[in-house]
């Protein structure tokens, strides 16, 4: 996040004694960085040591689901067909994934007193469905439809939901952070005039009272494809107060402001996020293309060095038969791609489109889950004949 906020209580100078009311024990400071020392951090203050660890144990993966013999052509699947009882952490199910990149969903109907970190990966919360609050110890942040949760590597957090009834997230982790693209930002990081958001549609953690409680906390580890379970004598959100730059955030895709052309523009005009090894961006509700003579629906495209993943949100999507919301459509690189027969002409002359989409364009190949393969419209590849 380039914009430094600060939470509650923090000394005056970092790194120097800051004690509790007591006056003679320390609060623990924690530096919370990125790229070694080279990238954005905090600071944190602990009211207990970070570090204690009473066991730690190995659980057996969830949801494993590869699936080697997937072909590797057109794919549509409904993401809603396939829900698994259980908590944030344990209703996910992943449909795409990569060395860089896990694609999942989850439905999650339960409440839980479970922490969940993970360690190797930063993770984007898209809520299609549901709201509540997302605790960590940054904070907590409101979360609603519509909301895109950028949380950092190795925050450990909860999503607590208002109701268990109908919630639906997708969840995108990235082995490197999610960035806003430096192109939008001037060379003090501030946002440019001419991005797609400003620091006003960023939400940022608010001051949560402190739990100093000692006992025994369960977090949930996710390292990789690997899961282990620590068990910690100290609530992990005791934290009195941080600041800096490395923190949990949301930004609604409501909040997205698109740009229109007067002829068809491609999808680095809806950019929204960045890491290493895939870009993320918004479709939202805009006005179509100028041009007397525009054609509004894409043309047909080879993107020779990446997959594209689009989940459908909501609205009637311009160039797509069949996906609802819900759909993950997945056109992988090295096949062109583009709108199914009439959809171009059905297009033409239309003045705006009121469609809600993520789309995930990874520059590595992207392997399908057994996940796809039961939920999949087994007539999408052919849809084009
Ligand atoms: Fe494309």
């Amino acid at each position: 996040m380039p914009f430094y906020h600060r939470v509650g209580d923090i000394p005056r100078v970092k790194h120097t004694t800051f004690y509790k009311d007591d006056g003679s024990s320390l609060y623990r400071e924690e530096l919370f960085s990125s790229k070694g020392f080279s990238g954005v951090y905090s600071n944190k203050y602990h009211i207990h040591l970070p570090t204690a660890v009473l066991s730690a144990k190995e659980l057996e993966p969830r949801n494993g689901t590869e699936w080697p013999e997937a072909s590797v052509l057109y794919f549509h699947f409904y993401t809603d067909d396939k829900r698994t009882a259980g908590d944030f952490i344990g209703s996910r199910n992943v449909f795409l994934q990569n060395a860089h990149c896990v694609i999942a969903t989850a439905n999650p109907a339960e409440d839980t007193h479970l922490f969940y970190r993970n360690a190797y990966a930063a993770e984007y919360v898209f809520v299609h469905r549901g709201s509540g609050v997302l605790l960590t110890d940054f904070g907590q942040l409101r979360f609603g439809p519509g909301d895109q949760l950028i949380i950092p590597r190795a925050v450990t957090y909860q999503l607590k939901f208002d109701s268990y009834h109908d919630n639906k997230l997708l969840i995108v982790e990235s082995d490197t952070a999610y960035e806003i693209p430096t192109h939008f930002r001037n060379d003090y990081g501030q946002l440019l005039e001419h991005a797609p958001y400003c620091e006003r549609d960023f939400r940022r953690p608010e001051f949560m009272n402190p739990n100093g409680d000692s006992g025994r906390f369960t977090i949930i580890v996710k390292a990789g494809h690997r899961l282990f379970e620590h068990i910690v004598p100290h609530h992990p959100f005791g934290v009195v107060g941080w600041d800096g730059y490395l923190y949990p955030f949301a930004f609604n895709i409501r909040d997205y402001h698109a740009k229109v052309g007067r002829i068809h523009l491609p999808p680095p005009v809806h950019l929204v996020f960045k890491t290493q090894h895939f870009i993320m961006c918004n479709f939202v509700p805009r006005l179509f293309d100028f041009h007397p003579d525009a054609i509004p629906a894409p043309y047909f495209h080879s993107n020779i060095d990446s997959d594209e993943v689009l989940y459908y949100v909501e609205g009637d999507f311009m160039s797509r038969k069949g996906v609802k919301e819900g759909s993950i459509t997945l056109h992988p690189g090295g096949m062109p791609h583009g709108p199914q027969p009439g959809k171009t002409e059905e297009s033409i002359g239309a003045r705006r489109t009121e469609e809600y989409a993520i789309m995930i364009d990874t520059y590595a190949p992207l392997r399908p889950t057994t996940n796809v393969r039961d939920t999949m419209d087994k007539d999408y590849a052919q849809s084009w004949l």
